[in-house]
């Protein structure tokens, strides 16, 4: 491939030396003449491991050259990959000028070729910023339109600073998101070389799976501090602790728990986390982080109140009353919280949950249903159908298996509210469709 490089920082030197290390024919480009000169004199502008090395290779055997001249560079090859910095504002917010500045000067050459030019987004912007800035910038400079006579895709970096050419090589997953086939081609064809998953999808999802790894591994960094905080003063062994947790690849480290949905509960992990939240009280240790999961759960019920009470229907279905499918425990159910908070603000309820049913007659939780929850327990149906009939809203609590074909008999007028991502029926769903956080 010919391909541009558009600032030659971090990402943008690591990924042009990378490029011409495989074969391609890389033109680096950068406002800043002295990085050009470096980059020419095959030296790195920065410090990475072997970087320096890598370059005075490509460079010296022609694959790879840097210009300060972005007419020179587009006419050159047919990708342009955008390395330039999106830095913080100091609100926090996105400064993009840096980009809109390059996606500017690119579309004013782009208007004098005659070839189709692909522009890939590497730098990392929020979902929706390639649409509403990158697009657009180019658009108004080349005076052509978005899918003829340019294309755009987006390509998040995984690289690490300090090990970035190593992860450049063996990265995680290779991300393209894009909207025309025709655009992913040129991007996906850079990375013939590069032995990783390559994963297609739109660009508002790849713009946003950047940020979510990123705030991820944020997360991470700050759990384990804290949890290694605690251990300290508990006089155990951090380190062990979370040698062993690491090795859980299937709850800790796994997909498990990691599908947006509604509010966990059960009879562990609001209680656990409250202790680990009382005694580091006790020991004074400060639980930023942890000390805001509970926060954010009960979010998760209000949100789920919200959605349904802005429905503005009074008669409310329940379908799934125990916080997980094939349970019959009612212990801090967030769905037995939202239940007594829709009563509260007078809506009619019809509860079905088979699991509870059971429950109600035989078993160990016969107990907990008629002493603490009677006002709820006499709210259940024996039948999904009563649900059904006599309601305006229905909400999908669990995942029961019995629930996705009985929402095929809902009706046009029926919204159903999903807080766990059910496979819906599809076509078959009559009743106006919503997930909670999707
Ligand atoms: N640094 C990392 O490890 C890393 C990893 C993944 C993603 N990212 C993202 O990649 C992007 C680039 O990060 P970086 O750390 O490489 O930035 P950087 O600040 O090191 O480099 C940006 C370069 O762009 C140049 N530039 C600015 N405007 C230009 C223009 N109009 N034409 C040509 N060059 C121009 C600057 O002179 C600079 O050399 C950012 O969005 C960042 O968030 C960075």
């Amino acid at each position: 491939m010919n391909v541009s490089v558009f600032g030659l920082g971090y990402v943008g030197c690591v990924s042009a030396a990378s490029f011409a290390a495989d074969g391609h024919h890389v033109v680096g480009v950068d406002v800043n003449p002295d990085k050009v000169a470096a980059v020419n004199a095959g030296r790195s502008p920065i410090v990475e491991p072997g970087l320096e090395e890598q370059l005075a290779e490509v460079v010296g055997d022609g694959r790879l050259r840097a210009t300060t001249d972005t007419a020179e560079a587009i006419a050159a090859t047919d990708v342009s990959l955008l390395c330039v910095g999106t830095p913080s504002r100091k609100n926090g917010s996105l400064d993009l000028s840096y980009l809109e500045r390059v996606a500017t000067q690119i579309g004013a050459e782009i208007a004098k070729k005659p070839t189709y030019h692909v522009v890939v987004v590497r730098s990392t912007v929020l979902p929706g910023t390639t649409h509403e800035v990158v697009i657009p910038a180019l658009e108004r400079a080349s005076g052509k339109k978005y899918g003829n006579g340019f294309g755009v895709s987006v390509n998040p970096e995984f690289l690490r600073e300090g090990t970035a050419l190593k992860d450049f090589r063996k990265p995680p997953l290779t991300l393209v998101g894009h909207n025309h086939a025709a655009d992913a081609s040129g991007t996906i064809a850079l990375y013939q070389a590069i032995d990783a998953p390559l994963i297609s999808t739109s660009i508002r999802v790849a713009e946003m799976i950047k940020y979510t790894s990123n705030t991820w591994h944020a997360l991470k960094v700050c759990f384990a501090n804290e949890i290694g905080n605690v251990c300290k003063r508990l006089g155990v062994d951090s380190h062990e602790v979370m040698d062993v947790f690491c090795r859980d690849d299937k709850l800790n480290l796994s997909p498990y728990y990691l599908k947006p949905g509604f509010a966990f509960g059960g009879s562990c992990l609001p209680k656990d986390v409250r202790a680990l939240q009382y005694r580091a009280k006790e020991i004074d240790v400060d639980l930023p982080v942890i000390s805001s999961i509970l926060t954010s759960n009960r979010l998760q019920i209000e949100h789920a109140l919200t959605e349904v009470l802005e429905t503005g229907k009074k008669r409310v279905g329940l379908l799934g009353f125990s916080f997980k499918a094939g349970t019959d425990d009612l212990r801090e159910s967030p769905l037995v919280i939202l239940a007594e908070a829709l009563l509260g603000k007078g809506c009619s309820l019809k509860i079905y949950d088979r699991n509870v049913s059971i429950a109600r007659l035989v078993g160990a939780n016969k107990a907990y249903i008629e002493e603490q929850i009677p006002h709820l327990s006499s709210l259940l149906c024996d039948t999904i159908d009563e649900v059904i009939d006599g309601s305006d809203v229905i909400v999908i609590g669990n995942k029961s298996s019995e629930f996705t074909p009985a929402l095929e008999r809902t009706r046009p007028e029926q919204i159903v509210i999903d807080l766990v991502r059910l496979p819906v029926p599809g076509a078959l769903l009559q009743a106006e469709y919503r997930g909670i956080c999707w």
